[in-house]
């Protein structure tokens, strides 16, 4: 059964909302969208409902975390489909502000976010990204002051730097990931596979086999750096140009340094990530695994 949720597009109907929402002392979760919902942004609702009484959902393309050359013109917006996907998932509110709503005239705050956001994976290709990011989720935090807010694996380091800012701002809101949900042949849920040509799309959940053949090779002793090499030229050779395919510290995001114990990868250092990121054609994917 489906029940439409509260749509609130300004602060004072998202305070009154809230107001209603948060009586009897109901605990609240938020999940931070950009929209162009898919199973993976279902599985976040899923996920807060189990965490909190009531939930809500922000949908907002936020255009600072859009370098002027990305596809902040061309994101996918569907508006509606979002909305009865919502209401089928029984949310309680989505906060649907517009650019003015949240950015209005004379706005000139930016949160420049450190640790995580520096770690040379995302924050290399994409300068911008981070402080974007950064900026709209403890805009979204404050507004929607939240008990707890879910977030997707898919976008690791994203989780970490804002686990971090909620952390280091006493924003209160405790940040709960939520593991990727993949296609049948193992991509990564996105709303920007829909950029993929077929040939793309058939081509795409290379990345994917390629982390779990690397997971499977440093956890049978190999060195990191060779089952990366490795990976990186299957890569390559599927026809992906490659941003980067690193192994990481899961907590920390820092570089794991190879082989302790002669040609060994001792595993002690862990828990490990593997995360790549590869333009196919014009569209950008990223992935990740624990190993
Ligand atoms: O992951 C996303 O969809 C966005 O980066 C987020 C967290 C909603 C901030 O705009």
């Amino acid at each position: 059964m489906s029940r439409s949720p509260q749509i609130v597009r300004t602060m004072p109907a998202l305070r009154r909302a809230l107001d209603g929402l948060r009586a009897r002392k109901a605990t609240l979760a938020l999940v931070p969208t950009m929209g162009a919902l898919h199973d993976g942004h279902v599985s976040l609702v899923r996920l807060a409902k189990r965490r909190a009484d009531k939930v809500v959902v922000s949908i907002f393309v936020n255009p600072t975390q859009f370098a002027p050359t990305e596809d902040f013109g061309s994101y996918p917006r569907t508006w509606k489909e979002d909305v009865a996907k919502l209401a089928a998932e029984q949310v309680d509110a989505i906060w649907h502000p517009d650019a003015k709503a949240m950015y209005p005239d004379g706005f000139a705050t930016r949160i420049v976010p450190e640790g995580a956001a520096s770690a040379g994976l995302e924050d290399r290709f994409r300068p911008h990204f981070f402080g974007g990011v950064a900026t709209v989720v403890a805009k979204l935090f404050t507004q929607c002051r939240p008990d707890v807010a879910v977030f997707g694996e898919k976008d690791f380091q994203q989780l970490r730097v804002v686990t971090q800012l909620s952390r280091d701002l006493d924003l209160g809101v405790r940040v709960i990931g939520s593991r990727t949900v993949r296609e049948r042949d193992g991509l990564a849920m996105s709303s920007r596979n829909v950029y993929l040509s077929p040939e793309e799309r058939r081509v795409a959940p290379t990345l994917y086999r390629t982390m779990k053949e690397i997971a499977g090779r440093i956890r049978a002793g190999n060195r990191i750096e060779a089952a990366v090499a490795g990976g990186a030229e299957l890569i390559t050779d599927a026809g992906f140009v490659l941003d980067y395919l690193e192994v990481r510290h899961a907590e920390t995001l820092a570089p794991i340094a190879s082989s302790r114990n002669g040609s060994k990868q001792e595993l002690k250092d862990g828990p490990l990530r593997i995360l790549v990121a590869a333009k196919l054609g014009k569209t950008r994917l990223i992935d990740n695994i624990g190993v």
